[in-house]
């Protein structure tokens, strides 16, 4: 049945040639990972709310004039997206002191930074994605200095989006990370949104109880991730008529 080109296989996605050229397909595992692939699980469900949830977020973003690669869901773990020229950087938008930053600073979790904090990090799994400088990522040529600027205006476009969406559901965005490609539409490149923004690329944490609704809870070993994540979708309006079940099988999507 599955006669589709194989493209290449993530540690959350696997992509696939898509039906046109310039097309592929993404489809959403159920593998949770953290620290570059040390502690792996399968999550039953996991795959099929970040396929919605990013759908949401890229569909929204498209709406307001936000380039993404989003072009449309196919099923419960699958959507068609734009094939575009990865740009190996991770590039992570902070709004609130956690993790590697609270680490590296020496700041509580849960400081609110001075104002919204853009780094980068070379996306090469081997090395553990290092933090970089613009100076590296000018020097050996990953992104232009246009480049960078334009990644930096996306980032915090999409930023000042989602923590008001986020915020109107009682979830404090304390950060995120995304990926961007350049789009050719014949001789114009422009730098547009990929890859995915879910639960497992965000820190989610509830207003009131500053709950945590995102891949801290497998990072962190504190259980409830699936019931996490179907929080984040059912807060954000994201229809789905039955909890997510075996791989495969359930569910039925009622939209
Ligand atoms: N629109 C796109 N065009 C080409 N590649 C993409 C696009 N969106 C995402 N990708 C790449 O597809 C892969 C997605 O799979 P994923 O499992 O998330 O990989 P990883 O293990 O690198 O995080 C990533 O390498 C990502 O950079
Ligand atoms: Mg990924």
């Amino acid at each position: 049945m599955n006669r589709r080109r194989r493209i290449y296989e993530g540690k959350a996605k696997i992509l696939y040639e898509g039906p046109e050229p310039g097309t592929l397909i993404a489809h959403f595992k159920d593998d949770a990972t953290a620290f570059n692939n040390k502690k792996h699980e399968i999550i039953d469900g996991k795959g099929v709310l970040n396929n919605r949830i990013s759908e949401f977020i890229f569909s929204n973003l498209n709406d307001i004039g936000i380039q993404t690669h989003f072009i449309r869901r196919l099923n419960m773990r699958e959507q068609l997206i734009k094939e575009c020229e990865i740009i190996p950087l991770e590039v992570i938008i902070r709004n609130v002191a956690a993790g590697s930053i609270a680490k590296r600073l020496g700041l509580e979790e849960g400081t609110q930074l001075p104002r919204s904090i853009i780094e980068f990090c070379y996306k090469k799994d081997e090395l553990d994605d290092p933090m970089v400088s613009e100076e590296h990522i000018t020097a050996f040529g990953w992104a232009s200095p246009q480049e960078i600027d334009d990644i930096m205006a996306l980032a915090i476009r999409i930023n000042d989006y989602l923590c008001g969406m986020f915020r109107a559901v009682g979830i404090r965005l304390v950060d995120f990370k995304i990926e961007c490609g350049r789009y050719f539409e014949g001789d114009t490149m422009r730098v547009i949104l990929a890859d995915e923004i879910s639960p497992d690329s965000c820190r989610l944490w509830d207003i009131e109880s500053n709950d945590k609704l995102d891949k801290d809870r497998f990072r962190r070993d504190m259980g409830g991730m699936l019931e996490a994540y179907q929080e984040v979708a059912k807060r954000l309006g994201i229809i789905m008529n039955s909890a997510p079940e075996h791989s495969g099988k359930g569910p039925v999507l009622v939209k």
